[in-house]
């Protein structure tokens, strides 16, 4: 799976409409051949799908040969009612594209037969040759569409209660009044999600950090049935800084250690759009082991175990201050070397043992960010 961490939810619609569009342009889809995307509701798309109307303005982006499947849809409120998923795809995005019209396909929550509608729904998606990419939500409870915690992870469409924390959380879009709230929806199920090619999730936010941490640092779990990303072979999550706040920092700097590695040292040209890696040109496969640390040629049993960076921070007179450089998702900091007292303990600390005697690092000033060049001799210090 691969978790994509952007700045802020500008950041994040723009990442994620962006790679929409690459993905219905690489498809090339035709008539009888079309890219068959799943879309969402709630807040977090809106500005997706802006992009997505902006790329459409400006040609780079068609909807001709694509067909939708929107994600639920409220029981029992008219389709012309503001805040009915149909209105709102209408609004934010289904009324501004050239999508065929008989290519647009929306639960029905006002039919007379609602569990007929959901079979309907299944037999259409299998008929189309199933979902390309399904791009969705979440609720703070970390339900996708409106699989509500405890969902069976093999649920398809049907019809489901909404948990009361939803009927809170949407009351924004009813005034505010929990009593205009619907309280049945129709939704895909979670094996309706899971069986799309491809799943993106799109979560910003910190109400939405707990979920977050659960999906990507617990098991899979029908109580955050967005966990169930785990277990898809071209899973994607694209968060903000502040849905990350529940994460481990070991975990965030993970994930954003391998986009490092996949932009700076492999190079994105080696990259295909879903994360595949199928052969490195030559030149980039020499630039990959012309960056991999070299052994020192004549070992020094009285060298520090840290390579010695003064160099390259400008800083060429270091006597108890040192300077390490260390990185973050493309940019590095400046830290300095404190002296401490061995006594004091050491608990935190970044670097141990890099300067004589009693010196731990602990990270004093940090001076940046700035970019690390691309050359081999800096890949090294990451
Ligand atoms: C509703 C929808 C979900 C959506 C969620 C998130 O519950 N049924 O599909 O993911 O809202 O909404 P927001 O993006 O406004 O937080």
């Amino acid at each position: 799976m691969r978790l994509i961490i952007r700045e802020d939810p500008k950041a994040v619609a723009y990442y994620t409409a962006n790679y929409v569009r690459q993905r219905i342009n690489e498809f090339k889809a035709t008539r009888s051949r079309p890219f068959v995307l799943g879309l969402p509701t709630g807040s977090t798309p809106v500005e997706v799908y802006w992009h997505l109307v902006d790329f459409y303005k400006r040609g780079e982006l068609s909807f001709r040969n694509v067909v939708t499947f929107s994600m639920d849809e409220y029981v029992g409120l008219p389709r012309t009612h503001p805040e009915s998923y149909c209105s709102f795809m209408r609004r934010h995005l289904y009324d501004h594209i050239n999508l065929r019209s008989e290519n647009i396909h929306m639960l029905d929550g006002n039919a007379e037969d609602l569990a007929a509608e959901c079979q309907r729904y299944e037999d259409k998606i299998k008929e189309v040759g199933g979902i390309e990419l399904f791009l969705g939500g979440i609720g703070p409870d970390g339900h996708i569409a409106f699989n509500e915690p405890g969902s069976s992870l093999e649920s398809v469409t049907r019809v489901k209660t909404l948990a009361y924390e939803t009927v809170l959380a949407n009351a924004r879009f009813f005034g505010g009044d929990v009593n205009k709230v619907p309280k049945l929806a129709l939704t895909v199920g979670v094996g309706t999600v899971r069986a799309a090619r491809e799943v993106l999730l799109i979560i910003t936010g910190a109400h939405k950090a707990v979920a977050l941490a659960k999906c990507i640092e617990e098991g899979v779990n029908h109580m955050w049935t967005l966990s169930v990303v785990q277990l898809h072979p071209s899973a994607m999550v694209v968060c903000d800084e502040d849905a990350t706040l529940e994460l481990h920092v070991k975990t965030v700097r993970y994930f954003k250690s391998i986009e490092q590695v996949q932009e700076q040292l492999i190079g994105r040209q080696n990259i295909g759009l879903k994360g595949s890696i199928s052969k490195l040109s030559h030149a980039d496969a020499q630039g990959l082991y012309t960056s991999a640390p070299q052994p020192p040629s004549e070992p020094d049993s009285n060298a520090s175990a840290e390579p010695d960076l003064s160099e390259e921070m400008g800083q060429s007179d270091v006597d108890e201050e040192e300077y390490v450089a260390y990185s973050d998702a493309g940019k590095s900091f400046k830290a300095t070397l404190m002296p401490v007292d061995d006594s004091a303990g050491s608990s935190g600390e970044l670097h141990d043992g890099a300067s004589p005697s009693a010196t731990r690092a602990a990270v004093a000033a940090v001076g940046g960010p700035f970019q690390i060049p691309p050359s081999p001799q800096n890949s090294t210090i990451c």
